[in-house]
């Protein structure tokens, strides 16, 4: 039986969007677990994150102005920087002397990395202070890709909690009848015996470095003895590392939630193929497709869902979502008693037809 969903995870660093989609100079307004947030990219190419509500009167300050360096709140001009102190209060005059930088917005620290922004929300309306930033754990990196940008990244926003759209991720037997097409699969007659080995993983758990089955043919451009692993982690994360004896290829998507019951599925595909420009629009055109049909069984599963029904989890095919709600529930205990969290996984065999 399942729970009630245990709250948004804390103290984590989430991916707030694509590098690409924020040029320098300009700004996206976007909300963050329950929270308005402002990320802003410098005319020097630096990202950073504010905390999206002028600290006069409440105003976001979204709704102002950005220099490239500054942002000024619309409604009294007053100006911010990038660490969320404020640096100029145009109604001053001579004489009202007043420190200005001791009124603060709020800034998450904010990072980029292989062409993705990251977002660290600490505790709620906890301020970090800056000793705490700088020894912050590193948001998420692919291994062996360097700070390659991603070839193609798409973004969805799925009508559902976190921890549902994080299921879809680790539910290995909905592919055969959601992912099904004319030209790719057209139904799931043909359910296959799959036997995976797990271990544990920092925050997590990987499915094994394993060959991929010789009928996905598309992997052959990777080259001679192409193999594969997946590694889960909090807060929703999955990692899919494809490596032939020539190229590799990974994937990464990433659950951000944007309050209770709405959730940003980004995923973002890395590759090494050289001359595959004229390809990025089929990539992230199946990409999209595959999300869609993702997204579009959530919807129809929110009708059920509105009834608040008991729902089950079952062995082997749903193992990997009890392991991330015990791995949620670790963690938040592990918090609320001061002690450094232990990975609850074990190293086993899952076997399921699909
Ligand atoms: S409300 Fe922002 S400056 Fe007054
Ligand atoms: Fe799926």
């Amino acid at each position: 039986m399942l729970e009630n969903a245990p709250p948004l995870l804390r103290n984590f660093w989430y991916l707030a969007l694509p590098g690409k989609d924020l040029p320098r100079g300009d700004t996206a307004n976007l909300t963050l677990l329950g929270e308005p947030v402002l990320i802003c990219r410098g005319d020097d190419g630096a990202v950073f994150a504010l905390r999206d509500i002028c600290p006069h009167r409440g105003i976001p300050l979204s709704y102002g102005s950005f220099d490239g360096a500054e942002v000024a709140c619309c409604y009294h001009g007053w100006r911010f920087g990038a660490d969320g102190r404020c640096r100029e209060i145009p109604s001053l005059t001579p004489g009202q002397e007043m420190d200005v930088s001791r009124i603060r917005c709020g800034a998450y620290p904010c990072r980029e990395v292989q062409g993705n922004i990251w977002v660290y929300l600490p505790e709620k309306s906890a301020r970090l202070p800056q000793a705490d930033i700088e020894d912050l754990p590193a948001p998420p990196e692919l291994p062996n890709f360097g700070d390659s940008a991603p070839q193609v990244s798409i973004s969805q926003v799925f009508d559902c909690s976190a921890d549902t759209a994080a299921f879809g991720l680790m539910d290995p037997t909905h592919a055969a009848f959601v992912h099904t097409s004319w030209w790719w699969k057209k139904n799931a007659t043909k359910l296959r015996l799959k036997e995976k080995h797990f271990e544990p993983a920092p925050l997590g758990w990987r499915m094994k470095r394993h060959a991929l089955p010789p009928q996905n043919r598309v992997y052959h451009v990777l080259g001679k003895g192409v193999t594969t692993e997946i590694t889960y982690s909090l807060p929703g994360l999955r990692v899919e590392l494809i490596d032939g004896d020539k190229h590799r290829a990974a994937g990464l998507t990433a659950i951000t939630p944007i309050n209770d019951s709405r959730t940003v599925v980004h995923q973002a595909l890395y590759w090494t193929l050289p001359w595959t420009a004229p390809l990025k629009p089929l990539a992230r055109y199946l990409a999209n497709v595959f999300l869609t049909q993702d997204r579009r069984v959530v919807d129809m599963q929110q009708e059920g869902l509105a009834h608040n029904p008991s729902l089950m989890l079952i062995d082997d095919a749903d193992t990997q979502a009890k392991w991330f709600y015990r791995l949620k529930r670790e963690w938040l205990r592990a918090a609320e008693e001061g002690r450094p969290f232990e990975n609850p996984i074990k190293e086993c065999t899952l076997r399921w037809r699909s």
